[in-house]
């Protein structure tokens, strides 16, 4: 129970990763917000994690992190619900219908509207939630990024699929590592600290050829399972990491070593 009563919003969490993050998180006593896009895939999340867990504290609200007013909104119906927000996980994951398109096809407008949802919106969802972080005297941000905002990209693992390591993540998630040292900085003297979790790439029914190559490069399983993850949110979410501040924990089974 270390991250008991308190109320953590998770964004984008009724996706593949998220979901997983409010589940460990309740677990460990959170009152969890799963605070995505698409309210169906929310509520049908949300009642699937009370089913397991009874117990779980879990409260599904629609928010856009591309809208300031969406993330006002739920800034405000958090306070008159709970008095207090402890922590803000950016973990969404916006894109455009032409996104992860080999780099001689992409569009410019795409690139740049790509940028904008993603790292824009964890620009935004961070601003906001700072704003609130310092009236209230503290705070805790955690940002998702991956082993492609730390490592050039392995081209080599999708060799005989379909799939791409997209220049959009690349720049998005290497420009969200340097936001999360920038917003450390910033906040000096608020208590407001600010990580990022860099996981490896997540077991989602990817092709053979892919899975083994990948595998290839890592030292013990290979892809991981969003559960793989979930300890290191709760160690970064909890008191246990008060001082880790600015800081990046790669999670991917030594993928960029
Ligand atoms: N899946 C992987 O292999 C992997 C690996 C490393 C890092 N990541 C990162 O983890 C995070 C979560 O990825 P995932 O695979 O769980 O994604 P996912 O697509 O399964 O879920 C993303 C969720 O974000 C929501 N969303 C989209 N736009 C939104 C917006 N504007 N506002 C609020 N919610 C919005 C969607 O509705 C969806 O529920 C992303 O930042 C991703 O880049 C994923």
């Amino acid at each position: 129970m270390v991250l008991l009563d308190q109320v953590i919003v998770v964004t984008g969490g009724a996706g593949l990763i998220g979901k997983e993050i409010v589940r460990r998180i309740s677990a460990a006593g959170a009152i969890s917000i799963i605070a995505d896009m698409d309210p169906d895939r929310s509520q049908a999340t949300m009642e699937s994690l009370v089913q397991e867990n009874p117990n779980a504290r879990i409260e599904a609200l629609k928010l856009d992190i591309t809208s300031k007013e969406s993330l006002q909104n739920l800034i405000s119906t958090l306070h008159q619900r709970f008095g207090r927000i402890d922590a803000l996980v950016n973990n969404a994951y916006p894109r455009n219908k032409a996104y992860g398109r080999p780099f001689f096809e992409v569009e410019y407008a795409d690139l740049c509207e790509n940028l904008s949802l993603h790292l824009g919106g964890y620009f935004l969802a961070s601003q906001q939630f700072a704003g609130y972080f310092k009236t209230q005297g503290r705070g805790n941000i955690l940002n998702v990024s991956s082993i492609y905002g730390v490592v050039a990209p392995k081209f080599e693992v999708y060799k005989g699929t379909s799939m791409g390591m997209p220049v959009e993540y690349a720049l998005i998630k290497s420009g969200l590592l340097q936001l999360t040292k920038y917003l450390a900085k910033s906040f000096k003297g608020l208590n407001i600290r600010v990580n990022a979790i860099s996981p490896g790439g997540i077991l989602d029914k990817q092709p053979e050829p892919f899975l083994s190559q990948y595998k290839d490069l890592c030292l013990n399983k290979g892809m991981l399972d969003p559960s793989d993850l979930a300890g290191t949110f709760v160690f970064l979410l909890s008191d246990a990491s008060r001082y880790i501040n600015g800081q990046n924990l790669i999670v991917d089974d030594g993928f960029t070593l």
